[in-house]
């Protein structure tokens, strides 16, 4: 059973009152992982001097720690200023593979007004895993988890 839109976003309310920036940002990618079972691999990405790099995430490690603009569909969302629902990643040219398993995708942009300071990708093992409702849950939380990026950017990845 997935958790409801509300409850998630008030317990990201809370954890973010009770934690310094990097764990909270931990914390939510734990809390949005454990919120549905086809969430398979919950990351953030974030854009630091023009390209995109891994920050918090839970699932396999993955090789791709940086990403340019452009590529896959981490860096297609960043070009386009979009975000991206993808049903089945088998059907896209420039998709940048972490698992073989992996069907679905969704990336939904952290943004500071116009500026976008990262985002959230979410990978499913299930074709057809994502929808409007999941991109709202996501664009909902990017606006709360955009002010620990916007002023800790720095310390947040490696
Ligand atoms: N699939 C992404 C790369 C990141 S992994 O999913 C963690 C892409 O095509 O940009």
């Amino acid at each position: 059973m997935n958790q409801k839109k509300e409850e998630i976003l008030f317990a990201i309310d809370n954890l973010i009152e009770a934690s310094e920036p990097a764990k909270s940002l931990f914390k939510v990618v734990e809390l949005l992982k454990q919120s549905n079972p086809l969430y398979n691999w919950v990351g953030i990405y974030i854009l630091s001097n023009e390209v995109l790099k891994l920050g918090p995430y839970i699932g396999q490690p993955t090789e791709h720690t940086t990403i340019e603009i452009g590529h896959g569909v981490c860096g297609t969302a960043v070009k386009e200023c979009e975000n991206q629902i993808i049903d089945d990643v088998r059907e896209l040219d420039n998709y940048i593979a972490c698992t073989l398993e992996t069907r679905a995708e969704i990336v939904v942009l952290i943004k500071d007004g116009e500026q976008i300071l990262g985002q959230f990708d979410i990978d499913s093992d299930t074709v057809n895993a994502f929808s409007k409702d999941d991109e709202a849950l996501l664009m909902a939380a990017a606006e709360k988890v955009a002010p620990l990026i916007k002023d800790h950017s720095c310390s947040l990845i490696d």
